[in-house]
């Protein structure tokens, strides 16, 4: 595979324990940093998994443009290797997630239309922005990556499983981790079962908008998730538990995490590591939680995070 310039710099991530998050008497927690992608998102990884694969099997023509919808990850990930493999890109973004992460889509070339919804990640912003997104598709014949329903974006993670093995040998007892689509979490927690069957695989959502624990979609402020329903790919029986962290909750562990352990990330990073403490906390000395740092807190400068 000729992965050019940036794109082969993709996965193989480092791996942090918390040394300072974590009291002596919880499981260890163990971090795997993603902000060390080439945008600083774990979304890389997916991104080249639907190009490439769609490149693969003819679904998508030398030149012609793919369009997705996206909070803004994703979309700066597709940018950016839409850019270095010559596909022209639109994208269906909204002013309620991280304008860096707008500035990086534009940056990379994307053409971006976004949706107004200045109060938040609404119920009713996702299933607006996959309308537009697949009306575009229609209207110019694009190629939709269409993520939540793309089963190439969940393979793009398997990757980041078969890593956190090599990289942690002995045993991994439970992966939490933040779900928008579930690629992420069903990507790696699938390659990570294949090597510790008993794995507890716990899904992370916001407190504000538990929908997995049965509670009322609503509007939140924790980007990347929380979509107000389960995501398609994601069946019941993929997970044994869901933590829901209320955003504030997840905020400030973000803040904390930046200086207490040099783990700076943004507001689902910090649901992460809240659920991860959580359950050190009940498993004790002698086991082993690991997490996802899903992308860098520079996309979060602009916003109230970090002020
Ligand atoms: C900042 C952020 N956190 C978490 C997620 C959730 O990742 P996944 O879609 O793999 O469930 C996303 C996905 O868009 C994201 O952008």
């Amino acid at each position: 595979m000729n992965r050019v310039g940036g794109v082969g710099a993709i996965g193989n991530t480092p791996v942090v324990r918390l040394e300072r998050l974590v009291d002596d008497d919880c499981a260890e927690v163990w971090v795997k940093l993603e902000a060390a992608n080439p945008t600083g998102s774990y979304k890389d990884r997916m991104a080249l998994a639907m190009i490439e694969a769609a490149e693969a099997d003819g679904r998508l023509q030398p030149g012609q443009t793919v369009v997705e919808y996206t909070g803004g990850s994703t979309g700066s990930s597709l940018a950016f290797v839409c850019a270095v493999k010559g596909y022209p890109l639109r994208i269906v973004s909204s002013d309620a997630f991280a304008p860096e992460k707008i500035r990086t889509m534009l940056a990379f070339g994307a053409e971006v239309e976004l949706i107004h919804s200045p109060e938040g990640i609404t119920p009713k912003l996702i299933p607006a922005m996959m309308e537009r997104a697949a009306q575009i598709a229609g209207e110019i014949g694009a190629f939709a990556t269409d993520q939540f329903n793309n089963t190439d974006m969940v393979d793009g993670y398997r990757g980041l499983g078969e890593e956190l093995i090599a990289q942690l040998p002995g045993d991994i007892d439970a992966f939490c981790a933040y779900v928008g689509t579930a690629g992420c979490f069903l990507g790696t927690t699938r390659a990570l079962r294949k090597a510790r069957p008993t794995l507890r695989r716990v899904a992370v959502e916001p407190g504000e908008s538990a929908v997995l624990s049965g509670g009322a979609p609503a509007t939140q402020h924790i980007e990347g998730g929380g979509i107000g329903r389960r995501p398609p790919q994601l069946d019941p029986s993929d997970f044994d538990e869901v933590i829901a962290v209320p955003e504030a909750d997840a905020f400030a562990m973000a803040r904390k995490a930046a200086l207490a352990e040099g783990v700076f990330s943004g507001p689902s990073t910090g649901a992460n590591l809240v659920a991860a403490r959580q359950l050190a906390g009940r498993l004790g000395p002698g086991h082993r939680v690991v997490t996802v740092q899903v992308d860098s807190g520079l996309k979060y400068l602009a916003g109230s995070l970090y002020t």
